[in-house]
């Protein structure tokens, strides 16, 4: 898709992390205006388009030829990228407690935008290394 070796699913899936960190600041400006319902459903379905395309891309990269990854940057990527994936599953799962302790709602959400940010950055630099 990008012209590199990288299959399909592959590219998708560094599309998808392209338009996630926007999708969240979206869904972040959008409670700041009192939407709280359109909040909610961002957050979710970034979620379902974030685990739908990893799964695209691991069978791909599975299944198919791949090209050697340079391990201590999977190491890295993987460093923000598990724990991020854990506490958005997890932020989701309490959407309740963002009206019963808003503070600590806020707090788990900026740290969520930090290791997804840094989970995106990594994942292109993975992308360039191997690709
Ligand atoms: C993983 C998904 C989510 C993330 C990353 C997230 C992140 C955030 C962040 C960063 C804020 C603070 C915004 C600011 O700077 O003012 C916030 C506020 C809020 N979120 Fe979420 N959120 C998520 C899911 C949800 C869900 C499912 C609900 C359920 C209804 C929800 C309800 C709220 C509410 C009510 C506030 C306002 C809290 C307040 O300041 O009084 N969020 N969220």
């Amino acid at each position: 898709m990008f012209g590199t070796k990288a299959g399909l699913f592959v590219d998708v899936f560094l599309l998808v992390q392209l338009l996630v960190l926007p999708a969240l600041l979206v869904a972040v400006a959008a409670v700041r205006r009192g939407k709280v319902a359109r909040h909610a459903r961002i957050m979710q379905v970034a979620f379902y388009a974030f685990l739908l395309s990893v799964i695209a891309f691991e069978v791909e990269v599975r299944l198919g030829p791949t090209p050697p990854v340079p391990l201590w940057i999977l190491g890295i990527h993987l460093s923000f990228a598990l724990p991020a994936l854990g506490l958005w599953a997890l932020q989701l799962v309490r959407g309740k407690q963002a009206f019963l302790d808003p503070a600590a709602h806020r707090r788990r959400g900026r740290i969520l935008l930090a290791l997804l940010s840094a989970t995106v950055a990594t994942g292109f630099w993975l992308y360039a290394a191997t690709y």
